[in-house]
This record gives C-alpha cells, structure tokens and sequence, in this order.
C-alpha cells in the first residue's frame, strides 16, 4: 500500500535541477517575477522550482490561483517564514506568523481598524483632510519638475498613523520622514538578490552587508515604535480610546489573553505602518506616472478622459466616496494602473498547511508556495491586451464599470491583504483630488515616450526615481 500511494504522489513538474544550486542558474534573481511567469507557460500552471535545496512550487494563471487561494484557502493559507521574515518579526505580529497568535492579531487588526473607521466615513474625513496638505505640497512646487515619492509616501502614511497612533505628521517631521524613509529600504532591500540569497544560505548573513543593514532598520523600528507606544500609554483611558494602540493596550490590561503581549503589540503595529504606507504611495505614484505618459486618458482631450469626467460630474467642489459609482471612467483607470503596476507581484511566499493533491499534483505540508500576481494581473485568457494599458478592461459597451475577477493586486483568500478597503479609498481619494487641482505632465524637454515604465525591483514594483510637474489647473 505504501507502493501505491507512492505513485499517486506525482509531483509539480519543473526544469531539471543541478546539484545545491537547484535551478537558481535558470531563473533571473533580478526579476524572478517575469521568469517564473516564462517558466509557467513551458511547465504549466503548477510547477516546481528549486531556490538551492530549497523546494518551491509557483502558482500561475488566474484559475490556479484562485483555485487555490481561495477554494483551498486552508491548505493554501499558510505563511512561509524565511529566514528574513522570521529575523524581521521572531513569528510575532501579522504579516510573518501562523497559527492561533496570527489569526487572533489578524482579526483583532481588521476588527479594530473598521471600529477607528476603516473603509468607512471617519477614515474618509481624514482621508480628505490628507488631500489637502498633499495638494499644498505639490503646489509649492509651482509646476516645476519634482520627485513626488516623499510627499506621497508621507501622506499616505499619515493615514495609517492617525488609525494606529491617533494622530498625524507634518511632512517636515523628521520622526515621520525617518519612519518612511526606513520601511521604503526595507522593503526594497528584501527583495535584492543578496537577501534572497540570504534566505537560502542563511549563515551567510552577517557577511551581507544588506541583511546587517535591515537587521539595523529593524531594531531602529522597533525603538521608534516603542516610544511612540510609551507615550500612549501615558495618557491611555480606556473610556475614550483614541487608536489601535489604545484598543490594545486595553484588551492586554483586560484579559489574561496570551496572544496580547508586547511583541504582538510592537510587530502589528510596525507591520501594518510598513504594509499600508509603501504600497499605497506606490500604487499613487504609478497612477500619475500613467497620467503623464498617456495625456489622452488624463485630460486635454474632448472624448472621455478622467478630468473631464471629474470636471461633469464633480466639477470643483470635494470628491466623495460616494462619488466613485458616478465616475466610471477614472475608476477603471485607477483599477487598470493598479493592474498594470502590478507591485507586489508574487504576493508574500505561502506555505501549504497539510498535504494536498491539486490539479492532480501531491504538493507535501509545508512546501513553500508562490502565488504569482504577475501571471493573475497579465493573464493572456483573462485580459483583451494585458501587457497595454487599457481602462476599457474594466468598461462594458457602454462605458459602465465592470469588476474583474483576475483585478488580484490583493491577493486573495485567508491571508488576502487586510487593507484593501482602506488602500482603495485612499487611492480614490488622492488620485481624483490631485487630478482635479494638477495636469501631470513629463518634465519641460521630455517626451511622454520618454517616460520610463521599467519598475525597480524590490519586494515591490516601484516606479523608476523620475520627476513630473504637478501643473494648476486653475
Ligand atoms: C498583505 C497588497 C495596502 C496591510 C498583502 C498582500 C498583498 C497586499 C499582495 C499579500 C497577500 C498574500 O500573502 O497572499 C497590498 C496593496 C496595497 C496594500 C497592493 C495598496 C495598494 C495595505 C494597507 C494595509 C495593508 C493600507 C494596512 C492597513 C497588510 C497586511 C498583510 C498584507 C497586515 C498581511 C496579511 C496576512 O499575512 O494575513 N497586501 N496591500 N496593506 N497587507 Fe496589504
């Protein structure tokens, strides 16, 4: 019987493997990425690839992904922690945990996050009032060229702090510019080359300059976080709780609950600044990246583009949430650049939970697992031109919205980002008020063809450091 059962456990396919390296010559560390998703259409939508000794089966296309994210969320719903991730956060906090401690901080975050107004009216008061202070920023620079990443990433992580801490930054605040400046490092430098190395060969480490670098980043974050903590805590009262941290510190002084402890207390914190500022920003820089290379969707031309549909169903005053279901066209804008910048293309490594036969393949517990977004996002079955960008992905014939199901730059299932209804409401937010107040355009002297898409790789797909005039509309 242990025979026959052997000879069901048919395994991923996947290209021949050397010795110890595995196949780490085949793949291109660079963009692994895009060569995962070339290996896909060779090996299927269920393959294996070894990273050293180290067994990963890659997940493609829309189907298999959903197939398995979502109809096996349990077997597919565990988090890999590598060797980074468990340097980052010693299984603690959200992101980088399993088991009961992950869905007991997992479900207090969603809980408490939609009780400070999360997706809802308060968060888009202050949502609004963001819009702003970023509008004013962006118009000190009176039409010149500018890089807009600090500002951006500024703005949207004052978000997150007014939820997490109760209160926002000015953009002049060095605690807050170090706080940004700091996860935006991190969450590049985790995805170099010598880091992924790193998870592979771990006692390399305190040979590599990067991995003692992020080993500084994180104790740095940590003692940031402590403080701003400490100072809470001075001044808690459990009738009028203020942030996340009030909530928690409560629910800690409360309960003789075990998962309530410092180091959740710390890593959630730190996980949701660090997961909700970078990518948010970085979604917003892309939208108007877009903007400025295809003038014919942002503007100054007489078919539909976003600021005239902003311009005849808004005109000048404040958009609202509620005005999205009215602005078809620049919804399936925003929708299509999120596509297109597709910025965390191989979602966070998953683990699977138990054994499990999928699609006819015995896949062991424990295996490491890569949801790849790229081949979701870019799927040839699911988008008329994925590799151009195109609102009328999300537009029927007659130029209403229409959802996608393979529209994944969340991920989905149990481990889908907890964030999303916020990062939605703030994409839609800044983007519409910024696009009301400014033309973006290339600098004076650059070609909109000029403008380079090519994103730099790092955990996420950010756009290349470039300038753009954020130019008055009035
Ligand atoms: C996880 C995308 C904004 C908090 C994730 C994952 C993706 C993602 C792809 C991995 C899911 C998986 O492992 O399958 C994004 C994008 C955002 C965004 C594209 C913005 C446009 C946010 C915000 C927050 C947040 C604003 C905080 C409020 C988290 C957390 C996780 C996560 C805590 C880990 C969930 C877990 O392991 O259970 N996000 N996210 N994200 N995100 Fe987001």
């Amino acid at each position: 019987s242990t025979f026959s059962s052997q000879e069901n456990r048919t395994e991923p396919p996947g290209p021949k493997r050397l010795p110890l390296l595995g196949n780490l010559l085949q793949v291109d560390l660079k963009r692994l990425d895009s060569t995962l998703f070339d290996l896909s259409k060779k090996y299927g939508p269920v393959f294996t690839v070894y990273f050293g000794l180290k067994k990963v089966v890659v997940l493609a296309g829309y189907r298999t992904v959903k197939q398995a994210l979502v109809n096996h969320a349990e077997e597919f719903g565990d988090r890999e922690v590598t060797p980074i991730f468990y340097d980052f956060n010693k299984g603690h906090g959200i992101l980088f945990s399993n088991g009961d401690s992950w869905k007991e901080m997992r479900r207090f975050a969603l809980t408490t996050l939609r009780d400070f107004g999360m997706g809802k009216r308060i968060s888009e008061g202050k949502i609004i009032e963001e819009c702003n202070y970023l509008t004013e920023e962006f118009e000190q620079h009176e039409g010149k060229a500018f890089n807009n990443t600090r500002a951006i990433n500024y703005a949207s992580s004052n978000i997150i702090s007014s939820l997490m801490f109760g209160k926002r930054f000015e953009y002049k605040d060095p605690d807050l510019q170090t706080m940004v400046e700091r996860d935006h490092e991190t969450i590049h430098l985790t995805g170099s080359v010598s880091i992924l190395i790193y998870n592979i060969f771990p006692w390399l480490g305190p040979c590599l300059k990067n991995w003692r670098y992020l080993m500084k980043n994180v104790e740095d974050g940590i003692v940031d976080a402590k403080r701003i903590i400490a100072d809470l805590k001075e001044t808690l009262n459990p009738e009028t709780c203020r942030c996340f941290v009030d909530a928690f510190l409560t629910r800690k002084q409360s309960l003789e609950d075990s998962h309530y402890h410092d180091d959740n207390l710390i890593y959630s914190v730190t996980n949701l600044f660090a997961a909700g500022t970078d990518t948010t920003g970085n979604s917003l820089q892309w939208c108007l990246l877009f903007m400025a290379k295809y003038p014919h969707i942002q503007g100054c031309s007489h078919k539909i583009t976003v600021q005239e549909e902003l311009s005849r169903v808004v005109g000048s005053r404040q958009v609202r949430v509620e005005d999205r279901k009215n602005l078809p066209y620049t919804d399936a804008v925003i929708h299509e650049s999120q596509r297109m910048a597709n910025i965390v293309p191989m979602a966070i490594p998953h683990k699977t939970s138990q054994d499990i036969t999928f699609q006819g393949y015995f896949i062991k517990e424990g295996t490491t697992v890569l949801p790849l977004l790229t081949s979701v996002l870019y799927d040839e079955s699911e988008w008329e031109s994925p590799h151009t960008f195109n609102p009328s992905h999300f537009l029927d014939g007659e130029g209403n919205f229409i959802r996608r199901d393979a529209f994944m730059p969340f991920s989905a299932g149990r481990r889908a980002c907890p964030g999303e209804s916020l990062a939605r409401m703030e994409l839609f937010l800044f983007f519409t008020s910024l696009l009301q107040h400014f033309r973006f355009t290339p600098p004076p002297g650059v070609t909109e063809d000029e403008l380079d898409l090519t994103p730099v790789v790092g955990f996420t797909l950010t756009p290349s450091p470039h300038e753009l005039c954020a130019v008055s509309r009035q």
